[in-house]
This record gives C-alpha cells, sequence and structure tokens, in this order.
C-alpha cells in the first residue's frame, strides 16, 4: 500500500481499511479487534461499537470503524507505527469517561483501547511507589494497594470506570487534590509510545531526578495528542488511620469564604477536602438518589452546601477537632452554618460523600449538560453562576424545554468552579448563548477555562481564551516534534 501525498493534501488521513486489519490480525488475537469492516471474516455489528464511537455524556460522537485493544506495550508499538506509516490517525482511550470529547473520533480514526493493558507491574510498600499498566481501572489500583494501608493519590467520581492513563492524559484533578497535588507531582514516571512506534521507556521509581527536561511532564495532561500512555509509576501516600466527613448547609454564598478560612486554621493538617455544591446541584443529587440527603429541617433556607473531609493518624484526635469546630460554627454569635450533618459510619461517610460525587451523574439523568470546567477566584463562584442564569434568561432560554438548571459544584479548595447547564436537549442556539459569553467572563477574571478535565474537542476554540500566542506557538511546536504527521489524537486540544 502506497502513502500517497496528495491524499494526504485533500484528506488529512486514510481510513482503516482491510489490509490494516489484516495485518492487525497478524498479532492481535480476534477479541481484541472489533471492526464493522464489510467482508472481513471477524466483523462486528455497528452497535457493538457505540460504546467506543460516544462519549459518556451522549454529545460526541464518532465513526470509527475500528478498535483495537492491545494487550502490551509491543503491540501498541506495532500499530502506532503501523498508522504512522499509513497515515491512519489514532484516538487512545481509556475508560471514555472523559468530559470534553478528548477520547471520541472527530471522524472515523482508529480507536486504541487500553482496557487490556491492565495488570499491575509492581507494588512498593515501602516507598508506596506502583507501576501499573496505563489500561488499569483507578477503583481496582485503590483496591489493590488497599491491604497495603496505602491510597492513590487521586479520586474522583469515575473511579469505577476511568483508567490510570487516562487520569494521567487527562491530568485529572479530582477529590483528594487538596491534600496530595496534582498528578504533576505524584507521577514519578511514564512509559510512552510515541508516534512513530519508538517506546519511551521513563518509567522510573525515584522521587528524584533532576537529568535536565523533565519530558514526562509533557504527557500528563497533553490528552494523548503526544504520545500513547502505557506504563505508569505513581506514588502512592500512606492510608490516613481516620477519615471523616461532614456536610454543612450555608445560608448565603458569601459564607463560604469566611468558612474555608475558620476550617483551614481549625482543622489545619487534618483538613483533607472542602468541597462545594450549591442549592441546585444538592437537590439534583438528592433527586436522583445520590447519597443520603441532609433532613428538610436541616436544608431549609439553605443557598449551598460544603463538604468538608479529614484525614489523620488517631481518629479520636481527629473528632475531637472536627466537634469542636462544629460546636465553635454552631454556637458563633453570626453562625456561618445553618447546620451539620456529621457522619458516624463507614456507610454514612460514603453518603454524605455521594452528595457531592454523584452530582455529575444526577445531572445526566435530569437531561443534557453543558459543562464549564473553569478556574476562577473563589468570590466569583456565585457571580458567574448567578450571571450565566441571567444571561440565559434574557435570551428565554430557561424553561423545562430548554435550559432546566444552571448550577455550580466543585473543588473550592482548588478554586475550581463546575458551571453546569442542564438542559432538556444538546440545541446550538443554547451553545451560542453560553460562547463565548462564559469564555469571556473567565477571561475578565483571568481565570482558566479548563480547570481539570482538559481540551479534548469541545475547547479547541476556546484555548486562547486561557493561553497567549507565544504559549500556543509552542504547543503547536511541541506537537510537530513530537508528532509530525498528526496521527495522535488530531484536532483536540489544538485546531
Ligand atoms: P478517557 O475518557 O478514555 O480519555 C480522556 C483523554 O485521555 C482522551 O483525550 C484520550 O485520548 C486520552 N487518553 C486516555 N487514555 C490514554 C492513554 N493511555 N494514553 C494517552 N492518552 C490517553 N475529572 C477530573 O479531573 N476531576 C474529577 O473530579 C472528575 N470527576 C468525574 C466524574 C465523573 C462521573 C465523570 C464521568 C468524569 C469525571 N472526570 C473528572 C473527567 C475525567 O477527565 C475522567 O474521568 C478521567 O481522568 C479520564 O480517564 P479515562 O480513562 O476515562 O479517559
Ligand atoms: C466533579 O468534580 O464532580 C467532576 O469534575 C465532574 C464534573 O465536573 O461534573
Ligand atoms: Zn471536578
Amino acid at each position: 500500500r502506497q502513502h500517497l501525498a496528495f491524499i494526504s493534501r485533500c484528506r488529512p488521513f486514510s481510513s482503516v481499511g482491510r489490509a490494516d486489519v489484516d495485518y492487525f490480525r497478524t498479532f492481535l488475537p480476534t477479541h481484541a479487534i472489533l471492526t464493522t469492516l464489510p467482508n472481513d471474516s471477524g466483523s462486528v455489528a455497528p452497535a457493538e461499537l457505540d460504546v467506543y464511537n460516544r462519549d459518556w455524556m451522549g454529545k460526541y460522537t464518532g465513526r470509527a470503524t475500528t478498535v483495537v485493544k492491545p494487550r502490551s506495550t509491543e503491540e501498541v508499538s506495532k500499530i502506532v507505527r503501523w498508522c504512522n506509516e499509513y497515515d491512519i490517525a489514532i484516538v487512545p482511550q481509556g475508560g471514555n469517561t472523559g468530559l470534553v470529547g478528548g477520547s471520541i473520533p472527530v471522524n472515523d480514526e482508529l480507536i486504541l483501547s487500553l482496557a487490556n493493558m491492565n495488570k499491575v507491574r509492581s507494588f512498593d510498600p515501602v516507598s508506596g511507589i506502583l507501576i501499573t499498566d496505563a489500561g488499569c481501572i483507578l477503583q481496582e489500583l485503590t483496591d489493590y494497594i488497599a491491604p497495603h494501608n496505602h491510597i492513590m493519590p487521586i479520586d474522583l467520581g469515575a473511579k469505577g470506570s476511568c483508567q490510570i492513563g487516562g487520569n494521567v492524559a487527562t491530568n485529572a484533578g479530582g477529590l483528594r487534590l487538596l491534600r496530595y497535588g496534582s498528578l504533576h507531582g505524584s507521577v514519578l514516571g511514564l512509559e510512552v509510545v510515541l508516534a512513530d512506534g519508538t517506546v519511551l521507556d521513563q518509567l522510573t521509581a525515584l522521587r528524584k531526578d533532576n537529568t535536565g527536561y523533565d519530558i514526562k511532564q509533557l504527557f500528563i495532561g497533553a490528552e494523548g495528542t503526544l504520545g500513547i500512555v502505557t506504563g505508569v509509576s505513581i506514588l502512592t501516600p500512606a492510608a490516613p488511620q481516620a477519615s471523616n466527613n461532614v456536610v454543612l448547609a450555608l445560608p448565603h454564598f458569601d459564607n463560604v469564604l469566611p468558612l474555608y478560612r475558620k476550617v483551614k486554621r481549625s482543622l489545619s493538617e487534618i483538613l483533607s477536602a472542602f468541597e462545594f455544591i450549591d442549592r441546585t446541584a444538592y437537590d439534583l443529587a438528592v433527586k436522583h438518589g445520590q447519597g443520603r440527603g441532609l433532613s428538610d429541617e436541616d436544608v431549609a433556607g439553605a443557598q449551598c452546601f460544603v463538604l468538608v473531609e479529614t484525614s489523620g493518624g488517631r481518629r479520636e484526635h481527629d473528632e475531637e477537632k472536627l466537634n469542636d469546630l462544629l460546636a465553635e460554627l454552631l454556637d458563633a454569635e453570626n453562625p456561618l452554618i445553618l447546620s451539620g450533618v456529621l457522619s458516624q459510619n463507614p456507610a454514612q461517610f460514603s453518603s454524605l460523600w455521594a452528595l457531592r460525587e454523584g452530582v455529575t451523574e444526577a445531572i445526566s439523568k435530569e437531561g443534557k449538560a453543558y459543562k464549564y470546567d473553569i478556574s476562577i477566584p473563589l468570590d466569583k463562584f456565585k457571580v458567574v453562576v448567578d450571571a450565566t442564569r441571567e444571561h440565559l434568561a434574557e435570551r428565554n432560554l430557561i424553561g423545562e424545554h430548554a435550559v432546566k438548571h444552571v448550577m455550580g459544584y466543585g473543588h473550592v479548595g482548588d478554586g475550581n468552579l463546575h458551571l453546569n447547564i442542564c438542559a432538556a436537549e444538546y440545541t446550538q442556539e443554547i451553545q451560542d448563548a453560553l460562547e463565548p459569553f462564559v469564555y469571556e467572563l473567565v477571561a475578565s477574571y483571568r481565570g482558566s477555562i479548563s480547570a481539570e478535565h482538559g481540551i479534548g474537542a469541545a475547547k479547541t476554540h476556546a484555548l486562547h481564551y486561557s493561553k497567549d500566542e507565544v504559549s500556543i506557538e509552542l504547543m503547536r511546536k511541541l506537537k510537530a516534534l513530537f508528532d509530525p504527521r498528526g496521527i495522535l489524537n488530531p484536532k483536540k486540544i489544538l485546531e
């Protein structure tokens, strides 16, 4: 098969064809290739590819005809080398839980799923360093290291499906960032298949390594546009001896920041999460059965809620601190909170967390989500949600058959608001009302248009709101250097 330059010019990539599948069959077993190509001996019905061609939100649809599921780094390398030679674009796919359309083909790219690369390579219970295949599911890694009294440094609502490679590729933040920092700190090494099939082995288990440029950092958050992550070395912290949580109901958003200051001062080293849910998000979580709601009496008059988690070394000590804090908050002359519910056992602990973690799922049950994952100054969280709601109302877009809810929730400790607009359908009218309105608002506060979910396909057109031309140009040069033919996840991050 020939590479034709003119094809490359007028249609950048070749579609996957029978010859390609035949080649993959020389080293992949039947179950590791799903293809809808006609006349292929192992072809499957198009519906079997739906779970790979549709994203978690049901917003993006790809047209891939073929999914390959290699079992080793060597197999990934062979596939990528072939695709690079024959101009076939590839979309790396982990658990397909991303929220910006990054894991879905924009056309008919080959989907390379990491799902069959799911072995733990090693775990050192002394250092806490875990070396694992990229396709391991986050929850399974958590379960694997739990008997050694370690936890993963990252936790998120999608933990039952997302893969560690996907977490690295998106630089996912999540619910533990406040305590354990970002993956840029806890990932110690990576193994990556580069665009020409070369394997970059930087899978070190070293805490310290100042030997020039730290190349692995470029792949963290690159969303599969610079290389395919096949192995991850990650530092896992010792499990806390005790964890507690409490959900606090607040009368106004204005109390959130003074409360955050107070909680930080009172709980100091045991504070491990400070998460925010506004009333709309809370009500939706309860409506859709996410966690155990507070009593009607507790939530009466509450405009928003905060979940505080503590993780520490001694249960009695932590509980005493938390109880003292609650008593102080409730006894104050002008209390910052209306009420608080403290978990009493592991089931309640999970149930309170579910109120916060389950918001994403609740929104997806309620309707279609327009998601804006933004970093803005903390005191602007409510301003942005209110301004967006008013903006939509002025355009008569609020209603049961248009925008049903506008809400905010997120990671106060990280300055990260999730502004979500839940509508009956995805429509161009709503989209046009939201953009560039939201991005301009974020830019006016010098915020980021993507705090933790990435750019994917959803935000390529908005990158310039958060990155200047010099930065974007350098990003383009890096892309050209790592992937000269542009086969890796085209049209993601950069247009
Ligand atoms: P996918 O969705 O499959 O892929 C995401 C991107 O990474 C794509 O661009 C893909 O091409 C690329 N990719 C995947 N695997 C690889 C690989 N091995 N090598 C190279 N590129 C790869 N995000 C947060 O940051 N914080 C949260 O709290 C959070 N909560 C969530 C809760 C829910 C319920 C859901 C559905 C999502 C949530 N997310 C959150 C989104 C988050 O980005 C993803 O859940 C997760 O990090 C993506 O992992 P994945 O394996 O599903 O990757
Ligand atoms: C979260 O914090 O819940 C996640 O980032 C998912 C979302 O934004 O809905
Ligand atoms: Zn989040």
